[in-house]
């Protein structure tokens, strides 16, 4: 991809560099919130850092005086197009997807909805109804979708409360202890773990960034494993055929494009040893640290991480969100 250098006259304002929040994703948030800090003003781009977990009045008399606002931040309140619908009403332009973009990526299932309108592979799933008797519930998803099943919440980030259940007992007492989670089932797809990137050029021109493979030792790409807490290798591009990687791209850009993304965005996926490329979600605040997935994608691709924040900041720019 072709970064135009930065120009000191660029921006004239001081940009929001919102991070924080209040979701359970709030230490990752903090660290892409950091690191995006460090590379602005490294640049000398003036920035205000506002904790969207601060106090009201501060937040909302930060954003009184910016330029744009670049969203270092993810989950629940922040990657749902809440934070979204607040900086269009303040007429501030902000960095990423729009409201309904955000909005539905963040409900995995209704994003596999949309997602396998555009020929892109989904595991089957359902939500579980946690009002059930677990045990009924548990034997109506077992006749759905078969086992073993993963269980997650419909709308976390970060690998939180993703459960594996291999037999009708774990299952059961899984539904069991969902307490108040809005939690979905889906057909467990053993392979390997990718994600692929996709930055968008400021004319809407998609493309995706090599695929980021990572292992680790039972597949699963954990909370424990994200934060560095367990074994995991990373692969960067991912170790697959050509013809899988091509259908890894066209899947990550179908989905990009259909879900009406803006700007930039990361989709998971599980690659079945037949080669088959399963979509599991997007993540259209994916985070931002220097050592993170995305980062890791566009150093692969060629792309700094100064090139990489410097051109996410010029996407805030874009006027399409409304458009989707
Ligand atoms: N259906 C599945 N079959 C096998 N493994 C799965 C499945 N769903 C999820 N996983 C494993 O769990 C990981 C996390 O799943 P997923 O990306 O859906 O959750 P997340 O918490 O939203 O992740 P993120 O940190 O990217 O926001 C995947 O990368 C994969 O390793
Ligand atoms: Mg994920």
């Amino acid at each position: 991809m072709n970064i135009p250098p930065f120009t000191p006259d660029e921006f004239t304002g001081p940009i929001a560099v919102i991070t924080g929040g209040w979701s359970q994703e709030r230490d990752r948030s903090l660290l892409s919130g950091r690191t995006v800090n460090d590379a602005l003003t490294g640049m000398g781009i003036k920035t205000a850092v506002i904790d969207l977990d601060g106090p009201r009045d501060a937040l909302l008399s930060g954003l009184g005086h910016v330029e744009s606002a670049f969203l270092a931040i993810a989950g629940r309140g922040a990657e749902d197009g809440g934070l979204q619908g607040l900086l269009e009403t303040l007429g501030i332009p902000y960095t990423g997807s729009g409201v309904l973009a955000s909005a539905l990526g963040m409900h995995k299932l209704r994003a596999k909805e949309v997602v396998s309108e555009a020929a892109v592979l989904v595991p089957r799933s359902d939500r579980v109804n946690v009002g059930a008797s677990p045990e009924l519930e548990a034997e109506r998803l077992e006749a759905r979708l078969g086992l073993p099943l993963i269980l997650k919440p419909i709308a976390e980030g970060g690998s939180i409360g993703l459960q594996v259940a291999t037999s009708a007992e774990s299952l059961i007492s899984a539904i069991a202890g969902a307490g108040g989670n809005l939690l979905m089932a889906e057909r467990f797809r053993t392979g390997r773990s990718v994600s692929v990137g996709v930055l968008e050029d400021v004319d809407g021109t998609v493309h995706a960034l090599p695929a980021l493979e990572a292992q680790t030792p039972n597949g699963i790409y954990s909370y424990a494993a994200k934060r560095g807490n367990a074994d995991c290798d990373y692969h960067c591009p991912a170790r697959l055929s050509d013809t899988t990687a091509d259908e890894l791209r066209r899947q990550a850009l179908a989905a990009h494009r259909v879900l009406g993304c803006v700007s930039h965005s990361r989709h998971d996926f599980i690659v079945s040893d037949d080669g088959r490329a399963w979509w599991l979600e997007v993540n259209t605040l994916p985070g931002l640290s220097r050592s993170g997935n995305l980062a890791r994608m566009a150093q692969a691709d060629g792309l700094t991480y100064e090139q990489l924040i410097l051109h996410i900041l010029r996407g805030a720019r874009v006027d399409r969100r409304a458009h989707v």
